[in-house]
């Protein structure tokens, strides 16, 4: 598909077909998700694939609201150094360059609430980041077992031109 076709048919999977992702696709959104700009080209991040079930396992049952992350071929956790200015933006540009990669190769993702939530502390010490590292977001990558069609605000809705007042382009 290209690049526009995916950003456009992207929707939050939250079921998943029990297929491992081949690791040389899971290395290569993470070669997408380094190039992603950063402030001052700080690339502030680690980027923690997580295949083995058993902490994928342990994962979905810490974080809220991420138990499908048990059933996903894969778990991506972006870290970041928390001395940098822009390391929140950062690590939420990778996370979007990993989003849109793996709908490239025909995989879901679904973003988990990972950014200094009560669970965070727990997911950290799990992976073992260290103490100058946060986890800023948490990503289920895999094989899609759901269609989805979650509504959208028509454009309309959300572009101005030139000023808040300005629908018209041509204006
Ligand atoms: C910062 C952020 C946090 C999110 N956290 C969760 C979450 O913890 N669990 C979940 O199931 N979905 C989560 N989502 C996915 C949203 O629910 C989803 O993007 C939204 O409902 C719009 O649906 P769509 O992604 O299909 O367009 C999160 C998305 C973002 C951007």
């Amino acid at each position: 598909m290209d690049t526009i076709a995916v950003i456009k048919a992207r929707r939050s999977i939250r079921r998943y077909r029990s297929v491992a992702v081949p690791n040389a696709v899971l290395t290569d959104l993470i070669d997408c998700a380094r190039l992603a700009p950063t402030g001052y080209n700080s690339q502030p991040w680690i980027f923690v694939v997580v295949t083995d079930p058993a902490v994928r396992g342990q994962i979905a049952d810490i974080a809220r609201y991420g138990s499908f992350i048990r059933q996903a071929g894969a778990c991506i956790a972006v870290f970041a150094r928390s001395d940098t200015e822009t390391y929140v933006e950062d690590s939420c540009a990778a996370t979007e360059n990993i989003i849109i990669a793996a709908g490239a190769y025909g995989l879901g993702t679904c973003w988990v609430n990972a950014y200094r939530k009560s669970h965070s502390q727990a997911i950290e010490k799990l992976l073992g980041a260290p103490a100058d590292y946060e986890l800023v977001t948490l990503l289920a990558v895999g094989y899609p077992d759901e269609e989805k069609k979650t509504a959208k605000k028509p454009l309309t809705d959300v572009l101005r031109w030139n000023h808040f007042d300005g629908t018209d382009a041509n204006a």
